[in-house]
């Protein structure tokens, strides 16, 4: 069963790890990232964009595949269905999609109309159970077509946020989606500690997980962050993987060409990720 992603922070926060929010793309990657939560009993939260929704033809499609896939597979670790980077109307579909946690990325509106809109979100969440993620600042870079220019948030602006009862909270601290830049200077952990200083025990989630250094992620956790987002990472190591399977022939021996085949590396690929990810984050054996 999907559950809400308030319990699984609420623990993390106390017990200082993370858990992992892994974007899913498709039926491989669903599958990759249950079975290897299940494999280090961790928690996990599958993210999906509005464009990876999109892609799999929509937010009911993949909630009804991923509840089924969790029964077929049996897997009894606690699992949320996030939406990531949502939308006003992208909320709503996905609450009536039946997803158990929602992010809505207000961060390009003036405060007052994100404060407005998350307002609102929290109340319909609230109803429903479901957990929330608000963002304040702006992760840079781009993803899945939403592009941030990556500024710092305002420790104010995040308490304001904050104390409207929603469950968790983005706050850009340097943090970029997809690779990092050679000369990118590092995560502002000046920021985040004022953050910390302001919004209390509140999980704050770090986006843009993809190439942070171990270090840097183990200072953040310290700092308050509960949950960190890994998109990229694993689509390079599944781009890298299926890469090498046609590079060296394989999908023209025997019957290498069959889908369960070609795509077989790439997937093994993504769960290696995500059990790297997992023990740097902290989160296993915590289901
Ligand atoms: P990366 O693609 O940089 O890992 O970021 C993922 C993310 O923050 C999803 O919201």
């Amino acid at each position: 069963m999907l559950v809400s992603a308030e319990e699984m922070l609420k623990k993390a926060r106390e017990g200082k790890y993370a858990v992992g929010q892994f974007n899913i793309n498709n039926l491989e990657w669903t599958k990759a990232v249950l079975l290897t939560a299940e494999e280090l009993q961790s928690p996990v939260i599958l993210g999906v964009s509005e464009g990876a929704g999109k892609y799999m033809t929509g937010f009911k499609t993949v909630a009804a595949m991923v509840k089924a896939m969790m029964e077929e597979l049996k897997i009894t670790v606690p699992v949320a269905l996030h939406l990531d980077h949502g939308t006003y109307e992208g909320c709503y579909k996905c609450i009536e999609a039946g997803f158990s946690s929602i992010m809505f990325d207000g961060s390009h509106y003036p405060i007052a109309e994100n404060i407005e809109k998350t307002t609102e979100l929290v109340k319909v969440c609230k109803e429903k159970g479901l957990s929330l993620e608000a963002e304040v600042g702006s992760i840079g870079g781009e993803e899945d077509g939403v592009v941030g220019l990556g500024e710092c948030a305002d420790p104010n602006e995040c308490k304001a946020i904050a104390d409207l009862g929603i469950t968790m909270l983005a706050a850009g601290i340097g943090n970029i989606h997809g690779k990092y830049p050679a000369n990118w200077p590092g995560l502002r952990f000046d920021v985040l500690a004022a953050i910390k200083e302001k919004v209390g025990e509140m999980p704050l989630v770090l986006h843009g997980g993809t190439g942070i250094p171990d270090d840097m992620i183990k200072e953040a956790i310290s700092l308050g962050v509960a949950k960190i987002n890994v998109n990229t990472e694993c689509q390079l190591s599944f781009a890298e993987a299926t890469r090498k399977y046609i590079e060296a022939g394989k999908d023209l021996q025997g019957k290498g060409y069959d889908p369960r085949k070609l795509l077989a590396p790439g997937t093994d690929a993504i769960k290696a990720t995500v059990k790297e990810k997992m023990e740097l984050f902290g989160s296993v054996g915590k289901a």
